[in-house]
Protein backbone atom coordinates (compact mmCIF):
# COMPACT_ATOMS: atom_id res chain seq x y z
CA UNK A 1 0.00 0.00 0.00
CA UNK A 2 1.52 3.32 -0.56
CA UNK A 3 1.24 6.05 1.98
CA UNK A 4 2.06 9.45 2.67
CA UNK A 5 3.96 9.52 6.12
CA UNK A 6 2.76 12.93 7.88
CA UNK A 7 4.78 13.81 11.15
CA UNK A 8 3.99 16.07 14.13
CA UNK A 9 7.20 18.25 14.43
CA UNK A 10 6.19 19.02 18.01
CA UNK A 11 6.41 15.27 19.34
CA UNK A 12 7.85 13.82 16.76
CA UNK A 13 4.55 11.41 16.31
CA UNK A 14 4.01 10.47 12.87
CA UNK A 15 1.26 8.01 10.79
CA UNK A 16 1.04 6.87 7.52
CA UNK A 17 -2.07 7.83 5.86
CA UNK A 18 -3.22 5.51 2.41
CA UNK A 19 -2.50 7.28 -1.35
CA UNK A 20 -5.94 5.79 -3.01
CA UNK A 21 -6.00 6.17 -6.50
CA UNK A 22 -9.14 7.09 -8.82
CA UNK A 23 -10.00 6.07 -12.30
CA UNK A 24 -8.76 9.92 -13.26
CA UNK A 25 -7.75 12.90 -11.73
CA UNK A 26 -5.31 13.19 -9.06
CA UNK A 27 -4.44 10.42 -6.16
CA UNK A 28 -5.84 11.31 -2.76
CA UNK A 29 -4.28 11.02 0.80
CA UNK A 30 -7.33 8.87 2.90
CA UNK A 31 -6.79 11.21 6.11
CA UNK A 32 -9.97 9.81 7.79
CA UNK A 33 -7.83 8.34 10.99
CA UNK A 34 -5.86 11.80 11.33
CA UNK A 35 -7.75 12.86 14.50
CA UNK A 36 -7.67 9.47 15.86
CA UNK A 37 -3.52 9.30 15.59
CA UNK A 38 -2.19 12.83 15.86
CA UNK A 39 -5.25 14.72 18.07
CA UNK A 40 -5.33 17.60 14.84
CA UNK A 41 -7.93 18.16 11.58
CA UNK A 42 -6.84 19.06 8.60
CA UNK A 43 -7.85 23.08 7.11
CA UNK A 44 -9.15 23.16 3.81
CA UNK A 45 -12.12 26.63 3.80
CA UNK A 46 -13.75 26.37 0.41
CA UNK A 47 -12.78 23.14 -0.11
CA UNK A 48 -9.67 23.73 -2.66
CA UNK A 49 -7.80 20.45 -2.09
CA UNK A 50 -10.52 18.40 -0.36
CA UNK A 51 -12.14 15.65 -2.06
CA UNK A 52 -15.51 15.01 -0.22
CA UNK A 53 -16.77 11.90 -1.15
CA UNK A 54 -15.76 9.17 -4.32
CA UNK A 55 -18.03 9.03 -6.67
CA UNK A 56 -18.84 7.49 -10.44
CA UNK A 57 -20.84 9.77 -12.13
CA UNK A 58 -19.17 13.03 -13.57
CA UNK A 59 -15.00 13.53 -14.41
CA UNK A 60 -13.76 16.90 -14.77
CA UNK A 61 -10.02 17.58 -16.15
CA UNK A 62 -9.82 21.19 -15.61
CA UNK A 63 -5.97 21.43 -16.75
CA UNK A 64 -6.70 19.21 -20.19
CA UNK A 65 -10.62 20.69 -20.40
CA UNK A 66 -12.09 17.29 -20.29
CA UNK A 67 -15.57 16.30 -18.87
CA UNK A 68 -17.12 13.18 -19.16
CA UNK A 69 -20.85 11.87 -17.71
CA UNK A 70 -20.08 8.28 -16.72
CA UNK A 71 -17.29 8.23 -18.81
CA UNK A 72 -18.83 9.47 -21.89
CA UNK A 73 -16.71 12.77 -23.51
CA UNK A 74 -19.32 15.50 -23.00
CA UNK A 75 -18.88 16.55 -27.03
CA UNK A 76 -20.15 13.48 -27.72
CA UNK A 77 -23.34 13.23 -25.60
CA UNK A 78 -24.04 16.72 -26.98
CA UNK A 79 -23.81 16.04 -30.71
CA UNK A 80 -25.52 12.26 -30.31
CA UNK A 81 -27.91 12.36 -27.11
CA UNK A 82 -30.91 14.20 -25.85
CA UNK A 83 -31.30 15.49 -22.54
CA UNK A 84 -33.47 12.90 -21.19
CA UNK A 85 -31.08 10.06 -22.39
CA UNK A 86 -28.36 11.82 -20.73
CA UNK A 87 -30.86 12.26 -17.60
CA UNK A 88 -31.34 8.02 -17.96
CA UNK A 89 -27.23 7.78 -17.97
CA UNK A 90 -26.49 10.10 -14.96
CA UNK A 91 -29.35 8.24 -13.08
CA UNK A 92 -28.15 4.71 -13.76
CA UNK A 93 -24.94 4.93 -14.89
CA UNK A 94 -25.29 3.29 -18.50
CA UNK A 95 -26.97 4.36 -21.71
CA UNK A 96 -30.42 3.22 -21.90
CA UNK A 97 -31.86 0.69 -25.12
CA UNK A 98 -34.37 1.47 -26.89
CA UNK A 99 -37.15 0.00 -24.60
CA UNK A 100 -35.26 1.53 -21.43
CA UNK A 101 -35.65 5.08 -23.15
CA UNK A 102 -39.26 4.27 -23.67
CA UNK A 103 -40.21 3.26 -20.48
CA UNK A 104 -37.72 6.18 -19.43
CA UNK A 105 -39.64 8.84 -21.29
CA UNK A 106 -43.39 7.12 -20.39
CA UNK A 107 -42.41 7.52 -16.75
CA UNK A 108 -40.75 11.21 -17.02
CA UNK A 109 -44.08 11.84 -19.11
CA UNK A 110 -46.37 10.68 -16.06
CA UNK A 111 -44.85 13.22 -13.90
CA UNK A 112 -44.92 16.04 -15.50
CA UNK A 113 -48.28 17.31 -13.65
CA UNK A 114 -48.32 19.45 -10.71
CA UNK A 115 -50.62 18.65 -7.96
CA UNK A 116 -53.37 21.52 -8.42
CA UNK A 117 -53.43 22.51 -4.52
CA UNK A 118 -49.42 23.28 -5.10
CA UNK A 119 -50.67 25.30 -8.00
CA UNK A 120 -52.31 27.35 -5.12
CA UNK A 121 -48.50 28.30 -3.86
CA UNK A 122 -48.13 30.55 -6.45
CA UNK A 123 -50.69 32.97 -5.96
CA UNK A 124 -48.75 33.75 -2.72
CA UNK A 125 -45.99 34.85 -4.48
CA UNK A 126 -45.32 38.86 -4.35
CA UNK A 127 -46.13 40.55 -7.97
CA UNK A 128 -42.39 41.13 -8.73
CA UNK A 129 -40.54 38.12 -7.14
CA UNK A 130 -37.35 36.36 -8.30
CA UNK A 131 -38.32 33.17 -10.22
CA UNK A 132 -35.43 31.68 -8.72
CA UNK A 133 -36.97 32.39 -5.13
CA UNK A 134 -40.12 30.73 -6.07
CA UNK A 135 -38.25 27.62 -7.63
CA UNK A 136 -36.82 27.11 -4.06
CA UNK A 137 -40.35 27.20 -2.31
CA UNK A 138 -42.66 25.76 -4.89
CA UNK A 139 -39.56 22.46 -4.91
CA UNK A 140 -39.29 22.38 -1.33
CA UNK A 141 -43.04 22.17 -0.78
CA UNK A 142 -43.38 19.03 -3.42
CA UNK A 143 -42.37 16.99 -0.50
CA UNK A 144 -45.82 17.80 0.93
CA UNK A 145 -47.79 16.45 -1.39
CA UNK A 146 -46.07 13.20 -2.46
CA UNK A 147 -46.08 11.25 0.60
CA UNK A 148 -46.39 7.56 -1.47
CA UNK A 149 -42.71 8.21 -1.91
CA UNK A 150 -41.63 9.65 1.08
CA UNK A 151 -39.52 6.60 2.50
CA UNK A 152 -35.90 7.09 1.53
CA UNK A 153 -34.82 3.92 2.47
CA UNK A 154 -36.41 2.53 -0.23
CA UNK A 155 -34.59 2.74 -3.67
CA UNK A 156 -38.25 2.18 -5.01
CA UNK A 157 -39.17 5.66 -3.32
CA UNK A 158 -35.78 7.18 -3.90
CA UNK A 159 -36.21 6.04 -7.66
CA UNK A 160 -39.92 8.24 -8.03
CA UNK A 161 -39.03 10.98 -6.19
CA UNK A 162 -35.70 11.43 -8.53
CA UNK A 163 -38.12 10.91 -11.66
CA UNK A 164 -40.23 13.37 -10.03
CA UNK A 165 -38.62 16.11 -9.91
CA UNK A 166 -37.03 15.81 -13.29
CA UNK A 167 -40.51 15.65 -14.85
CA UNK A 168 -41.89 18.77 -12.80
CA UNK A 169 -38.65 21.02 -13.20
CA UNK A 170 -39.62 22.10 -16.39
CA UNK A 171 -43.19 22.78 -15.28
CA UNK A 172 -42.39 24.49 -12.19
CA UNK A 173 -40.10 26.67 -13.69
CA UNK A 174 -42.71 27.99 -16.28
CA UNK A 175 -45.32 28.56 -14.17
CA UNK A 176 -43.30 30.55 -12.09
CA UNK A 177 -42.61 32.83 -15.44
CA UNK A 178 -46.73 32.54 -16.07
CA UNK A 179 -47.36 33.97 -12.93
CA UNK A 180 -44.74 36.72 -12.84
CA UNK A 181 -46.33 38.24 -16.49
CA UNK A 182 -49.60 37.64 -15.17
CA UNK A 183 -50.49 34.74 -17.88
CA UNK A 184 -52.53 31.38 -17.46
CA UNK A 185 -51.01 28.35 -16.05
CA UNK A 186 -50.21 26.47 -19.21
CA UNK A 187 -50.30 22.36 -18.55
CA UNK A 188 -47.65 20.13 -19.56
CA UNK A 189 -48.04 17.91 -22.63
CA UNK A 190 -46.69 14.73 -22.99
CA UNK A 191 -46.79 13.91 -26.71
CA UNK A 192 -43.81 16.30 -27.46
CA UNK A 193 -40.25 16.15 -26.23
CA UNK A 194 -39.08 17.75 -23.16
CA UNK A 195 -37.67 20.68 -24.41
CA UNK A 196 -40.34 21.52 -26.82
CA UNK A 197 -42.65 20.92 -23.46
CA UNK A 198 -41.03 23.54 -21.40
CA UNK A 199 -41.13 25.97 -24.54
CA UNK A 200 -44.58 25.50 -25.42
CA UNK A 201 -45.63 26.15 -21.84
CA UNK A 202 -43.13 29.55 -21.30
CA UNK A 203 -44.55 30.99 -24.61
CA UNK A 204 -48.28 29.41 -25.58
CA UNK A 205 -51.62 31.37 -24.50
CA UNK A 206 -54.82 30.04 -24.68
CA UNK A 207 -55.45 32.05 -27.83
CA UNK A 208 -52.04 31.44 -29.31
CA UNK A 209 -50.31 28.11 -29.62
CA UNK A 210 -46.76 28.21 -30.06
CA UNK A 211 -44.30 27.53 -32.95
CA UNK A 212 -41.15 26.04 -31.93
CA UNK A 213 -38.42 25.56 -34.45
CA UNK A 214 -35.69 22.92 -34.60
CA UNK A 215 -32.98 24.87 -34.10
CA UNK A 216 -34.55 26.96 -30.55
CA UNK A 217 -35.52 23.41 -29.53
CA UNK A 218 -31.55 21.73 -30.64
CA UNK A 219 -29.89 24.80 -28.96
CA UNK A 220 -32.03 24.47 -25.73
CA UNK A 221 -31.17 20.54 -25.22
CA UNK A 222 -28.09 21.43 -25.73
CA UNK A 223 -27.47 23.79 -22.70
CA UNK A 224 -29.53 21.79 -20.53
CA UNK A 225 -27.18 18.37 -21.20
CA UNK A 226 -24.29 20.80 -20.62
CA UNK A 227 -25.81 21.45 -17.02
CA UNK A 228 -26.93 18.60 -16.44
CA UNK A 229 -23.87 17.83 -13.91
CA UNK A 230 -20.46 18.97 -12.90
CA UNK A 231 -19.39 16.99 -10.17
CA UNK A 232 -19.07 18.93 -6.42
CA UNK A 233 -19.59 21.82 -7.18
CA UNK A 234 -21.03 24.22 -4.32
CA UNK A 235 -25.03 23.45 -5.13
CA UNK A 236 -24.74 19.37 -5.53
CA UNK A 237 -22.24 19.73 -2.23
CA UNK A 238 -25.19 21.20 -0.68
CA UNK A 239 -27.90 18.98 -1.95
CA UNK A 240 -25.25 15.48 -0.56
CA UNK A 241 -24.44 17.48 2.86
CA UNK A 242 -28.17 18.06 3.12
CA UNK A 243 -28.97 14.03 2.44
CA UNK A 244 -26.67 12.99 4.71
CA UNK A 245 -29.16 14.01 7.48
CA UNK A 246 -31.39 11.69 5.58
CA UNK A 247 -33.74 14.27 4.71
CA UNK A 248 -36.25 13.97 1.98
CA UNK A 249 -34.65 14.63 -1.69
CA UNK A 250 -36.88 17.77 -2.51
CA UNK A 251 -35.92 19.55 1.03
CA UNK A 252 -31.77 18.82 -0.39
CA UNK A 253 -32.68 20.30 -4.18
CA UNK A 254 -34.00 23.50 -2.84
CA UNK A 255 -31.45 23.91 -0.64
CA UNK A 256 -29.00 23.34 -4.12
CA UNK A 257 -31.36 25.81 -5.70
CA UNK A 258 -30.77 28.30 -2.86
CA UNK A 259 -27.20 27.89 -3.48
CA UNK A 260 -27.29 27.72 -7.03
CA UNK A 261 -28.75 30.92 -7.10
CA UNK A 262 -25.64 32.80 -5.95
CA UNK A 263 -24.00 35.13 -8.63
CA UNK A 264 -20.98 33.30 -8.16
CA UNK A 265 -22.99 30.16 -8.72
CA UNK A 266 -25.40 30.31 -11.47
CA UNK A 267 -25.97 33.66 -12.26
CA UNK A 268 -23.09 34.44 -14.75
CA UNK A 269 -25.43 34.26 -17.95
CA UNK A 270 -27.21 36.83 -16.80
CA UNK A 271 -24.27 39.10 -15.92
CA UNK A 272 -23.23 38.46 -19.56
CA UNK A 273 -26.49 40.11 -20.93
CA UNK A 274 -26.23 43.00 -18.11
CA UNK A 275 -23.11 43.59 -19.27
CA UNK A 276 -23.59 43.54 -23.10
CA UNK A 277 -26.76 46.20 -22.18
CA UNK A 278 -24.39 48.03 -20.41
CA UNK A 279 -21.52 48.32 -23.14
CA UNK A 280 -24.58 49.24 -25.03
CA UNK A 281 -23.00 49.74 -28.70
CA UNK A 282 -19.97 48.35 -30.25
CA UNK A 283 -18.62 51.58 -30.52
CA UNK A 284 -17.87 51.17 -27.17
CA UNK A 285 -16.12 47.76 -26.81
CA UNK A 286 -12.14 48.97 -27.02
CA UNK A 287 -13.15 51.17 -23.54
CA UNK A 288 -14.47 48.44 -21.85
CA UNK A 289 -11.83 46.04 -22.93
CA UNK A 290 -9.40 48.53 -21.50
CA UNK A 291 -10.99 48.68 -18.15
CA UNK A 292 -11.39 44.50 -18.07
CA UNK A 293 -8.00 44.60 -18.49
CA UNK A 294 -7.08 47.59 -15.53
CA UNK A 295 -6.21 46.42 -12.40
CA UNK A 296 -7.58 49.31 -10.52
CA UNK A 297 -11.29 48.87 -12.33
CA UNK A 298 -13.27 45.72 -10.64
CA UNK A 299 -14.82 45.42 -13.58
CA UNK A 300 -14.80 41.94 -15.59
CA UNK A 301 -15.35 40.75 -19.14
CA UNK A 302 -18.55 38.17 -17.54
CA UNK A 303 -18.41 34.63 -19.38
CA UNK A 304 -14.32 34.91 -19.62
CA UNK A 305 -11.98 32.34 -17.20
CA UNK A 306 -13.49 29.86 -15.58
CA UNK A 307 -12.36 28.53 -12.57
CA UNK A 308 -11.61 24.88 -13.23
CA UNK A 309 -10.88 25.13 -16.67
CA UNK A 310 -7.46 26.85 -17.56
CA UNK A 311 -7.53 25.96 -20.77
CA UNK A 312 -10.85 25.93 -22.20
CA UNK A 313 -14.00 24.99 -21.22
CA UNK A 314 -15.17 22.15 -23.02
CA UNK A 315 -18.69 22.81 -22.89
CA UNK A 316 -18.07 26.30 -24.30
CA UNK A 317 -16.59 25.14 -27.85
CA UNK A 318 -19.54 22.92 -28.32
CA UNK A 319 -22.26 25.59 -27.06
CA UNK A 320 -20.22 28.54 -29.35
CA UNK A 321 -21.24 26.13 -32.33
CA UNK A 322 -25.02 25.95 -31.80
CA UNK A 323 -24.80 29.56 -30.06
CA UNK A 324 -23.40 30.91 -33.80
CA UNK A 325 -25.66 28.75 -35.39
CA UNK A 326 -28.76 30.11 -33.63
CA UNK A 327 -28.15 33.67 -34.32
CA UNK A 328 -27.54 32.97 -37.86
CA UNK A 329 -30.74 31.33 -38.12
CA UNK A 330 -33.23 33.31 -36.26
CA UNK A 331 -31.35 36.02 -38.59
CA UNK A 332 -30.42 37.78 -34.71
CA UNK A 333 -26.79 37.67 -35.65
CA UNK A 334 -27.32 42.03 -36.24
CA UNK A 335 -29.22 42.94 -33.52
CA UNK A 336 -26.73 45.53 -31.31
CA UNK A 337 -26.56 42.95 -27.96
CA UNK A 338 -25.28 39.64 -30.31
CA UNK A 339 -23.25 42.18 -32.64
CA UNK A 340 -21.86 43.58 -29.67
CA UNK A 341 -21.39 40.00 -27.70
CA UNK A 342 -19.47 38.64 -31.24
CA UNK A 343 -17.07 41.43 -31.46
CA UNK A 344 -16.13 40.72 -27.75
CA UNK A 345 -15.17 37.26 -28.38
CA UNK A 346 -13.45 37.86 -31.62
CA UNK A 347 -11.85 40.82 -29.50
CA UNK A 348 -10.63 38.82 -26.81
CA UNK A 349 -9.48 35.83 -28.55
CA UNK A 350 -6.82 37.91 -30.11
CA UNK A 351 -5.88 40.09 -26.85
CA UNK A 352 -2.42 39.30 -25.38
CA UNK A 353 -3.96 40.14 -21.83
CA UNK A 354 -6.47 37.59 -22.10
CA UNK A 355 -4.40 34.84 -24.13
CA UNK A 356 -1.63 35.14 -21.66
CA UNK A 357 -3.61 34.64 -18.62
CA UNK A 358 -5.49 31.92 -20.71
CA UNK A 359 -9.00 33.58 -20.18
CA UNK A 360 -11.49 31.66 -22.61
CA UNK A 361 -15.05 32.49 -22.86
CA UNK A 362 -16.51 29.93 -20.42
CA UNK A 363 -20.22 27.96 -21.69
CA UNK A 364 -22.28 31.26 -19.44
CA UNK A 365 -20.99 33.73 -22.36
CA UNK A 366 -22.98 31.43 -24.73
CA UNK A 367 -25.51 30.20 -22.52
CA UNK A 368 -26.52 33.76 -22.08
CA UNK A 369 -26.38 35.15 -25.42
CA UNK A 370 -28.54 31.38 -26.35
CA UNK A 371 -30.93 32.38 -24.10
CA UNK A 372 -31.51 36.13 -24.97
CA UNK A 373 -32.36 34.82 -29.00
CA UNK A 374 -34.73 32.68 -27.25
CA UNK A 375 -36.66 35.26 -25.77
CA UNK A 376 -35.94 33.76 -21.93
CA UNK A 377 -36.06 36.54 -19.70
CA UNK A 378 -33.50 37.55 -17.89
CA UNK A 379 -34.87 36.83 -14.47
CA UNK A 380 -35.11 32.88 -15.86
CA UNK A 381 -31.55 32.42 -17.06
CA UNK A 382 -30.64 30.74 -13.66
CA UNK A 383 -34.12 28.92 -13.22
CA UNK A 384 -33.09 27.30 -16.86
CA UNK A 385 -29.50 26.31 -15.69
CA UNK A 386 -31.30 24.80 -12.63
CA UNK A 387 -33.76 22.79 -14.55
CA UNK A 388 -30.93 21.23 -16.35
CA UNK A 389 -28.97 20.73 -13.06
CA UNK A 390 -32.29 18.95 -11.45
CA UNK A 391 -30.96 15.51 -12.80
CA UNK A 392 -27.12 16.00 -11.51
CA UNK A 393 -28.75 16.83 -8.05
CA UNK A 394 -30.57 13.74 -8.13
CA UNK A 395 -28.39 11.48 -9.46
CA UNK A 396 -25.64 12.74 -7.39
CA UNK A 397 -27.82 12.26 -3.77
CA UNK A 398 -29.07 8.70 -5.21
CA UNK A 399 -25.20 7.82 -5.35
CA UNK A 400 -25.00 8.83 -1.81
CA UNK A 401 -28.01 7.25 -0.59
CA UNK A 402 -26.87 3.35 -2.16
CA UNK A 403 -23.58 3.94 0.01
CA UNK A 404 -23.41 1.49 2.65
CA UNK A 405 -22.32 3.11 5.37
CA UNK A 406 -23.89 6.45 4.69
CA UNK A 407 -22.64 9.09 7.54
CA UNK A 408 -23.90 12.86 8.16
CA UNK A 409 -21.98 15.14 7.03
CA UNK A 410 -20.12 17.45 9.43
CA UNK A 411 -17.17 19.41 8.77
CA UNK A 412 -15.01 20.50 11.69
CA UNK A 413 -13.03 24.21 12.47
CA UNK A 414 -10.12 26.15 13.66
CA UNK A 415 -11.42 27.95 16.56
CA UNK A 416 -10.36 31.24 17.22
CA UNK A 417 -12.94 33.05 19.24
CA UNK A 418 -12.80 34.06 22.89
CA UNK A 419 -11.16 31.56 25.04
CA UNK A 420 -12.68 29.88 27.97
CA UNK A 421 -14.17 33.08 30.80
CA UNK A 422 -16.01 33.20 33.38
CA UNK A 423 -19.92 34.84 32.88
CA UNK A 424 -20.15 38.80 34.41
CA UNK A 425 -23.78 39.45 35.74
CA UNK A 426 -25.38 42.85 33.75
CA UNK A 427 -24.77 45.01 37.09
CA UNK A 428 -21.03 44.49 36.89
CA UNK A 429 -20.56 44.89 33.35
N1 LIG B 1 -11.91 39.57 -17.04
C1 LIG B 1 -10.73 40.20 -16.85
N2 LIG B 1 -9.69 39.65 -16.17
C2 LIG B 1 -9.88 38.42 -15.64
C3 LIG B 1 -11.09 37.72 -15.80
C4 LIG B 1 -12.14 38.33 -16.52
N3 LIG B 1 -13.30 37.71 -16.71
N4 LIG B 1 -11.00 36.52 -15.17
C5 LIG B 1 -9.78 36.47 -14.64
N5 LIG B 1 -9.08 37.62 -14.92
C6 LIG B 1 -7.67 37.91 -14.60
C7 LIG B 1 -7.48 38.25 -13.12
O1 LIG B 1 -7.57 39.64 -12.90
C8 LIG B 1 -6.10 37.70 -12.87
O2 LIG B 1 -5.16 38.61 -13.43
P1 LIG B 1 -3.69 38.78 -12.75
O3 LIG B 1 -3.04 37.44 -12.84
O4 LIG B 1 -3.03 39.84 -13.55
O5 LIG B 1 -3.96 39.20 -11.32
C9 LIG B 1 -6.04 36.44 -13.72
O6 LIG B 1 -6.96 36.68 -14.80
C10 LIG B 1 -6.46 35.16 -12.98
O7 LIG B 1 -7.73 35.39 -12.42
P2 LIG B 1 -8.26 34.71 -11.09
O8 LIG B 1 -9.21 35.66 -10.44
O9 LIG B 1 -7.11 34.20 -10.26
O10 LIG B 1 -9.03 33.47 -11.62
P3 LIG B 1 -10.06 32.62 -10.77
O11 LIG B 1 -9.84 31.21 -11.14
O12 LIG B 1 -9.97 32.96 -9.34
O13 LIG B 1 -11.45 33.15 -11.29
C11 LIG B 1 -13.50 33.32 -12.42
C12 LIG B 1 -12.26 32.45 -12.15
C13 LIG B 1 -14.18 33.67 -11.08
C14 LIG B 1 -14.50 32.51 -13.25
C15 LIG B 1 -13.06 34.60 -13.16
O14 LIG B 1 -12.40 34.27 -14.36
C16 LIG B 1 -14.23 35.56 -13.43
O15 LIG B 1 -14.55 36.35 -12.56
N6 LIG B 1 -14.84 35.47 -14.65
C17 LIG B 1 -15.99 36.29 -14.97
C18 LIG B 1 -17.25 35.73 -14.32
C19 LIG B 1 -17.76 34.47 -15.00
O16 LIG B 1 -17.86 34.40 -16.20
N7 LIG B 1 -18.11 33.46 -14.17
C20 LIG B 1 -18.67 32.20 -14.68
C21 LIG B 1 -17.75 31.06 -14.46
S1 LIG B 1 -18.29 29.64 -15.34
C22 LIG B 1 -19.51 28.90 -14.43
O17 LIG B 1 -19.67 29.18 -13.27
C23 LIG B 1 -20.37 27.88 -15.11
Amino acid sequence: MNTVTITDNRTGKSMECPIKQGVHGPDVIDCQALYKELGMFTFDPAFMTTASCSSKITFIDGDKGILLYRGYPIEQLAENSSYLEVCYLLLYGELPTQTEMEVFTTDIGQHTMLNEGLLRFYNGFRHNSHPMSMLVGVVGALSSYYYDAMDITNPEHRNRSSLRLIAKMPTIAANSHNYLVGRPYVYPRNDIGYVENFLQMMFSTPNRPYETTKIAVKALEIMLILHADHEQNASTSTVRLAGSSQAHPFSCVAGGIATLWGPAHGGANEAVIRMLQEIGDINNIPKYIERFKDKNDPTRLMGFGHRVYKNYDPRAKIIRNICHELLNELDTANQPLFKIAMELERIALEDDYFIKRKLYPNVDFYSGIILSALNIPLNMFTVLFAVGRSVGWVAQWMEMMNEENLRIGRPRQLYVGASKRDYIPVNKR
